[in-house]
């Protein structure tokens, strides 16, 4: 009986499942090959997930609606065999899908939400096109004249994702879609960022990863212009000045194995960077940035110390009620920093640790500091500064301006301070300028958690060489240039896993 019962229910999933398949080939054989001045499009709440309003010429791509989070609405270019969102228009603030939302094409395209009528997004191209069309790149272009000439196209506005021969200049960024983490471009580097969040006000993005190409720095010149990454069909991400041979490459498992497929590099959600190539049934993974899953600031959180090379957590300080590794996943980055600036009490409490560091210690801003204690009254008095760790070995003071994360293992000479977010404040919000309303009960600095080593005895130590460290540090040294573009407050809102809404 219960068998009977497995197979009818699994042929009409099955059948479900085929008419959802072929809804979405079928429109989009239907959906247009070119926008004109005048289109406009409804959103048809009758398609489940995607409605196509524009496809390439191969019909491999398509511009239209897409449900995300079951609930919401983006305007995204799909790749259609999968189903992946290769860019989307507002990943960061999607409409409801009830929002009636419509697509047209006046010179620019403007998404509308028709029933609160307002505009959600649009391309505001500063030359008036003709025609809207998507190109077998899948790149979305706005082109104007005869001549096709280009008024805006959507491989200058990445999402999370570069495609093969898609230029990531310095003038953009990719973000994963909470826009927790970024990837951007320097001069003759590239690299991974812990966004500050919005309400922080001016806070640096944080580095946790990068890649510096020796020869790329050579071939890069100065006033040469920007520099510029691309995917490429033979399996690398090239960097570039100029057209001609990449000033740097890096190179993909299947560099150079002929492997001529539709390539990807995508800022996952979990902070990684991987690439991936289409071999027709399935994104085969051909890259990925961080392997060590310590080097992730997603493995552990805020306020943990990752054990190498498991990936394990283990709570930087002992949680006094039972709440997990202090609240971290309650208030998140942020300031300690008052609204006037100066520091306010009853926001954090302060641990202390011995022979721990920042994996990624090659990246964190240092200063010298005689001594343990000097380098930790340099953060206890910076309100931007939410950590410290001494070398006694080195004389460097590392100072972190986000709360401790990728937290490792070291030898028994690194000395760490660490300011841990006060559970009541964290509640609050962990909202920075909130800080002036906190009263005096609420204080809890001075509350030293004195962990004893003995958790660590077993951990692995962490060596690594003072000359290759200083080396990698002389290489890094004169790349401080790179300021991270402006921080727009565009909201919160968390990961939307678009893969996996979408399978059929
Ligand atoms: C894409 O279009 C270009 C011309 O616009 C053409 O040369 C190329 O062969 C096309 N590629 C594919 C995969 O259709
Ligand atoms: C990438 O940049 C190069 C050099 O500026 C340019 O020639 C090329 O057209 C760009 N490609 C795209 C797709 O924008
Ligand atoms: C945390 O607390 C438990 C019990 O209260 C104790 O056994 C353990 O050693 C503590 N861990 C650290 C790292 O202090
Ligand atoms: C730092 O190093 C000096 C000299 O090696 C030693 O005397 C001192 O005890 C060390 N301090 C700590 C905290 O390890
Ligand atoms: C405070 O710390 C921040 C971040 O670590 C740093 O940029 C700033 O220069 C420090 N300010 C002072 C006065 O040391
Ligand atoms: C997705 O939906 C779940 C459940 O409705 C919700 O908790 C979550 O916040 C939503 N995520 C986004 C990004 O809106």
């Amino acid at each position: 009986m219960e068998a009977v019962h497995f197979v009818v229910l699994w042929v009409a999933m099955a059948v479900v499942l085929a008419s959802l398949g072929g809804g979405a080939v079928d429109a989009a054989q239907e959906a247009a090959k070119e926008l004109r001045r005048g289109f406009s499009a409804a959103q048809d709440q009758s398609y489940s997930q995607f409605q196509p309003v524009l496809t390439d010429p191969t019909g491999v791509f398509a511009l239209g609606f897409l449900r995300v989070n079951s609930t919401m609405l983006d305007l995204a270019v799909l790749h259609l065999p999968s189903s992946f969102a290769l860019w989307r228009a507002i990943p960061d603030r999607p409409a409801q899908w009830s929002a009636s939302a419509s697509l047209s094409f006046d010179g620019n395209l403007v998404l509308a939400d028709l029933a609160a009528n307002k505009v959600l997004w649009s391309t505001a191209a500063a030359g008036v096109g003709d025609r809207a069309v998507l190109l077998n790149t899948s790149n979305l272009q706005i082109q104007s004249g005869s001549s096709s000439s280009v008024a805006w196209q959507s491989f200058d506005y990445p999402s999370e994702t570069i495609v093969q021969g898609q230029n990531l200049t310095s003038q953009a960024a990719l973000h994963t879609f909470d826009r927790r983490f970024a990837m951007r471009i320097g001069t003759n580097y590239f690299a991974l960022y812990i966004e500050p969040p919005p309400s922080s006000g001016g806070i640096a993005a944080a580095m946790y990863w990068k890649h510096t190409a020796l020869e790329a720095k050579a071939q890069i010149v100065a006033g040469g212009g920007p520099t510029y990454v691309r995917v490429e069909p033979d399996g690398y991400l090239g960097m570039y000045q100029k057209e001609g041979p990449p000033a740097d490459v890096l190179s993909f498992d299947t560099f150079n194995h002929g492997v001529r497929a539709f390539r990807r590099m995508t800022l996952e959600a979990d902070g990684n960077l991987r690439a991936y190539y289409w071999d027709a049934s399935r994104w085969v993974l051909d890259y990925t940035a961080i392997t060590d899953p310590c080097g992730l600031p997603t493995t552990c959180g805020a306020y943990a110390v990752c054990v190498q090379p498991s990936g394990r957590c283990a709570c930087l300080a002992n949680a006094t009620d039972g709440s997990g590794c202090a609240a971290a996943s309650v208030g998140g980055g942020g300031s300690l920093c008052g609204s006037t600036g100066g520091e306010v009490g009853g926001l954090y409490w302060e641990v202390r640790r011995q022979s721990v560091e920042p994996v990624n210690k090659e990246l964190v801003p240092f200063e010298h500091s005689p001594s343990a204690e000097d380098c930790e009254a340099r953060c206890a008095r910076n309100c931007s500064c939410w950590g410290a760790v001494y070398s006694n070995g080195t004389g460097y003071c590392y100072l972190m301006d986000y709360p401790a994360q990728m937290i490792v293992a070291a030898d028994d000479r690194k000395m760490g301070y660490f300011k841990v977010r006060s559970l009541e404040e964290a509640a609050r919000g962990g909202g920075s300028g909130r800080a002036a309303g906190v009263k005096a009960a609420l204080l809890a600095v001075g509350v030293a958690v004195f962990v004893a080593g003995a958790a660590l005895g077993a951990y692995m130590v962490w060596k690594r060489s003072r000359t290759a460290a200083d080396t990698r540090r002389q290489i890094g040294a004169d790349d401080e240039g790179l300021s991270p573009g402006p921080y727009k407050n565009l909201g919160s809102f968390s990961a939307v896993e678009l893969s996996s809404s979408f399978r059929r």
